[in-house]
């Protein structure tokens, strides 16, 4: 179903949290902003901190399509936009069905996610997701700079496709460069950091409902106080709710060191951090939150 734009911050923040997406009041102020103004939303932070689930969240609440460009090195402008069906050319070219200046038509063109969110859709304009954009380099920067400052894109042999609406566009970066300045003057920026023990409470109860009351807060307290602890890579959300499913199917009911230990390749990827954790270092912690979640 196609819903309106939300008409106010709180209604932004209403329209995510009806779709399970706990957003603070920056987020949804600049989310707000950016379908208000039709202005491109640049969110940077740390992997799994929700970047790229509100743009799948907007679609869902929107009732619009979502279209997804996955940056990767070397991702080049034919592969975001259309490439030609060499396969099908020759194939037309060998029972000459076809006449060579028609080769170059729609007919053999494979459209890839920028040429797709410029197409009208039905329900309104699409969300597209360009995720991961520090991932390509800055020659495709340059690229996706002209085609989100007039909304168009140009094939060779074609010519220029406009969209007729601009899309809703989020681009998502891990920060593992940093995205040039004229990218993100296109765009409203937002810095999207771990959230606070009460909100990751909100979104554990949102994305993984079922978990006993009490062990929630356990698992938020604990992730909570492993982020800062001095580690390789820290987890984001994504890790608390694998964990907290993990512990779900296990059918446990409280935190243990044994618990910890047994499952805490959710939380934790790399073997320094595991090594470090596990053991005194993880029985202390849970000493700790103990201490602060008892009245
Ligand atoms: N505020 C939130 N509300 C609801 N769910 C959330 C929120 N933040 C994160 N999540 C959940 O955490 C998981 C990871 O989120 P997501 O994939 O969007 O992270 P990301 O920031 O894109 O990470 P990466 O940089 O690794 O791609 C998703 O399954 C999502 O459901
Ligand atoms: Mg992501």
């Amino acid at each position: 179903m196609v819903s309106p734009l939300p008409a106010s911050i709180d209604a932004t923040e209403r329209l995510l949290a009806d779709n399970g997406y706990v957003a603070p009041r920056a987020l949804s102020t600049v989310t707000f902003l950016s379908l208000k103004l039709g202005r491109p939303l640049f969110l940077e932070g740390e992997a799994g901190t929700g970047k790229t689930e509100i743009a799948k969240t907007l679609a869902t609440a929107l009732g619009r399509r979502l279209i997804r460009l996955q940056c990767y090195e070397g991702l080049d402008a034919a592969s975001a936009v259309a490439e030609w069906n060499f396969a099908a050319q020759m194939i037309a070219i060998r029972a000459e069905a076809t006449h060579r200046a028609d080769l170059f038509t729609e007919e053999f063109l494979i459209e890839r996610p920028l040429l797709a969110a410029m197409r009208p859709q039905d329900g309104g304009p699409p969300v597209l997701l360009i995720d991961e954009v520090d991932r390509t380099d800055e020659p495709f920067e340059a690229f996706l700079l002209e085609a989100l400052s007039d909304y168009q894109v140009t094939i060779p042999e074609l010519g220029t496709i406009r969209a007729p609406e601009a899309p809703i566009v989020l681009l998502t970066s891990n920060r593992t460069r940093e995205v040039h300045d004229a990218l993100k003057r296109r765009c409203l920026y937002h810095w999207v950091d771990y959230p606070d023990a009460a909100r990751e409470l909100d979104i554990l109860n949102a994305r993984a409902p079922g978990l006993a009351p009490a062990l929630s807060r356990e698992v938020v307290a604990f992730v909570q106080k492993l982020r800062m602890e001095d580690l390789f890579k820290k987890p984001g959300v994504a890790e608390t709710l694998d964990w907290a499913k993990c512990l779900l199917a296990l059918d446990v009911l409280t935190l243990s060191p044994e618990v910890i230990a047994d499952t805490l390749g959710a939380i934790l990827k790399y073997q320094d951090d595991i090594q470090r954790i596990q053991g005194s270092e993880a029985r202390r912690l849970l000493e700790d939150i103990r201490k602060e979640l008892s009245p």
